[in-house]
């Protein structure tokens, strides 16, 4: 077993709010981490934190409104974070909580310690509070006067308080995140913060009198005061360990990366790692951030009223889909729009045809033919390569939480397996035939794969998948250099089908929720299209090319001059998209050509292709690209 180990954290969530998709995707993301990462250094050396943050203002207001006292309304509504989080399958090491007795004492030490050292100092201070968000703002921070989260205008207060020398930390932070590129990643995350820091870093005020907020946890030196709530917060991620003494915090803290959204991207990339500094404890490895999902075009948002209930979905569409969903359409750092029609394509495409009907394909022919037995044939080589690669690029993918091209790795051995059949046509054949039981085990050896890879993401699929082919192995016992065992190991393999369930069941467009494709009747076709036949279809040769150079044509508004790479072939292509993507855009990109158009003079070049876009009724234009690397000269099927 390795000595590595690994820590990941989520945002601790404020209790005055019910769960929606937005808290439910980060906990299923770092809940999907800590199960791969179980399966690559062990069950033990992993510990996944989530919480929740139950201090402050907002609090107090949301405890009153529900007329509760703030903590009996905390611990019901951090009991209904804990119960959507189990009742999702989501299962982390431990739920942290900050009115616990532990993480209090452990804040009061940190407090202490800074102060004793000097960095904490008192002072006066004024300035535009915003009570929603619980911090004072800057005049240049605030847009037309208001809050920009809140739309709402701040009020000017003036008061005495505690402040943190978080200043004195600023070049110090500069060098570290100089100095560790992927410190905070995305990079485009890193260089927001890098250009927050150019300005000089103002000292934060970190308590709050008892005369205005009780609601807090007393400041250690003047029980006048509690603490500012981000100060105790932040505080959770080391606190849940035991911190100082604690063995967990001793194994896990050096391993630390937090996850969350851009939100809260200040208090984590510049308060957390100033304050762990200033109390002279290593800073965290990496912090993670990921963009919002949004409702037509919109964040997500309670005081909009515009919020999607994970558990409603998880219910109707079963918590794999959903969560396949979720990590399969947002790209780690970018924002994505949330719509159930999407969620319905998604489910209908990749987990009903492409993964569900191989799955039964392959264990009903094992039982028609062989009663559900099957062993290892001499022949089963064929699918090890597109195995190992799928291995290699999820793991790759993993270490930058890169969640949606680690599915679409192991989407491309799902297709790969499925092309395997179609060419070697299993059910054409005769089952007596060394040949066909060769190929029927190679499938179901690399289902066994497939499970396996995508038992972080679909837990209960791959649970129900390795069921299917009669595995007893459980599989936290399983490390990721299993996926695809040596020759020898797999010798000892027999296969027992169980009975065959079908693993998703197709949705009907017409059962999601009408939503906005309710505005059109469901029985006319949005577009009436004029229908051809696969053999006209087939008549297109479509290919990926890769786009060597590009140039501007003379005298030409619309026209480009492209240079594209098929496989071995170099051609010349004129395409009419100058306005959207300008010459010193189109180097390195791959893009889907039209081959075997005829050739055809444009501004006197011959232009021997086109190249595919697609526009919307605003004329907005695109150009279509393959969704992962795939070798030029690639045929588009
Ligand atoms: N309590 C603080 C965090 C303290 S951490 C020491 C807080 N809580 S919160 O309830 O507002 O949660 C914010 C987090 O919820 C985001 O960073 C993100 O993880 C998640 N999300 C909330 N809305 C979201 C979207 N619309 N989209 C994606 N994630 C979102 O801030």
């Amino acid at each position: 077993m390795s000595d590595e180990t690994f820590y990941l954290t989520t945002p601790i969530y404020y209790v005055n709010a019910t769960p929606h998709l937005g808290h439910a995707y980060t906990t299923i993301l770092a809940d999907t981490m800590a199960r791969f990462q179980k399966l690559r250094l062990g069950p033990e050396q992993v510990y996944f934190l989530t919480g929740t943050d139950e201090h402050g203002d907002k609090i107090v207001q949301a405890a009153a409104q529900a007329g509760e006292s703030p903590q009996a309304y905390a611990d019901r509504i951090s009991g209904i974070f804990q119960e959507t989080w189990t009742r999702l399958g989501l299962a982390p090491n431990q739920f942290v909580r900050t009115t616990s007795e532990p993480h209090k004492r452990a804040v009061q030490r940190f407090l202490q310690q800074i102060y004793d050292a000097g960095d904490i100092y008192f002072g006066e201070y004024g300035g535009h509070y915003c009570f929603g968000c619980e911090r004072f703002y800057t005049e240049k921070e605030l847009e037309d006067g208001q809050c920009p989260d809140h739309r709402t205008a701040p009020a000017f207060i003036k008061e005495q308080n505690y402040f943190f020398r978080m200043g004195k930390y600023q070049d110090w932070l500069i060098d570290h995140i100089r100095r560790h590129p992927d410190f905070i990643r995305p990079e485009r995350f890193r260089n927001e913060v890098l250009s927050f820091l150019k300005e000089p870093l103002e000292d934060l005020c970190i308590s709050r009198p008892s005369a205005r907020l009780t609601w807090g946890i007393p400041l250690p030196f003047d029980n006048r005061y509690v603490t500012y709530v981000w100060f105790d917060a932040l505080i959770n991620y080391i606190s849940a360990l035991g911190w100082p003494d604690g063995e967990a915090f001793r194994r896990f803290w050096p391993a630390a990366q937090h996850l969350i959204a851009k939100d809260i991207l200040k208090p984590h990339a510049v308060y957390w790692p100033t304050m762990l500094k200033a109390a002279g404890l290593p800073p965290y490895r990496h912090l993670n951030v990921h963009g919002y999902w949004k409702i037509e075009e919109v964040k997500m948002s309670k005081s909009r009223g515009s919020v999607v209930r994970p558990l409603e979905l998880a219910d109707k569409y079963g918590i794999d889909a959903f969560r396949y969903f979720v990590l399969r359409e947002m790209t780690f750092g970018l924002d994505a729009d949330f719509s159930e029609d999407a969620l319905v394509a998604r489910l209908n495409a990749d987990l009903a045809n492409d993964l569900g009907n191989l799955y039964s394909r392959v264990l009903k022919l094992i039982q028609r033919y062989y009663d559900g037995r099957i062993t290892q044939s001499s022949d089963n080589g064929h699918l090890a390569d597109a195995t190992r690669a799928a291995v290699a690029y999820v793991t790759a993918a993993m270490e930058r939480f890169a969640f949606s091209e680690a599915l679409a790795a192991i989407w491309n051995l799902v297709s790969a397996t499925n092309k395997y059949l179609v060419t070697h046509e299993p059910w054409k054949q005769d089952p007596g035939d060394a040949r066909t039981k060769a190929v029927l085990f190679t499938a179901a050896e690399t289902l066994r794969a497939i499970a396996m890879l995508l038992s972080p993401f679909l837990p209960k699929t791959a649970e129900r998948m390795l069921q299917g082919l009669g595995v007893a192995e459980p599989m936290t016992s399983i490390c990721i250099e299993d996926v695809y065992p040596s020759p020898v190991q797999m010798g000892l393999r027999e296969w027992r089908v169980q009975e065959v369930q079908p693993l998703f069941p197709r949705i009907q467009a017409t059962a999601a929720k009408p939503s906005r494709a309710g505005k059109e009747s469901a029985a006319v076709p949005e577009i009436p299209l004029e229908q051809i036949t696969i053999e006209e279809f087939r008549r297109l040769d479509l290919r990926v090319a890769e786009v060597v150079e590009a140039a501007a044509i003379p005298g030409s508004k619309k026209l480009v001059k492209l240079r594209v790479r098929l496989k071995d072939e170099e051609r010349i292509v004129v395409a009419g998209l100058k306005e959207h993507y300008p010459p010193e855009s189109w180097a390195g990109k791959r893009i889907i050509l039209v081959a075997n158009l005829k050739p055809t003079s444009l501004m006197g070049i011959t232009s021997q292709g086109m190249v595919l876009a697609a526009e919307d009724d605003a004329g907005r234009i695109v150009l279509l690209m393959p969704e992962a690397p795939i070798t030029p000269g690639s045929k588009v099927r």
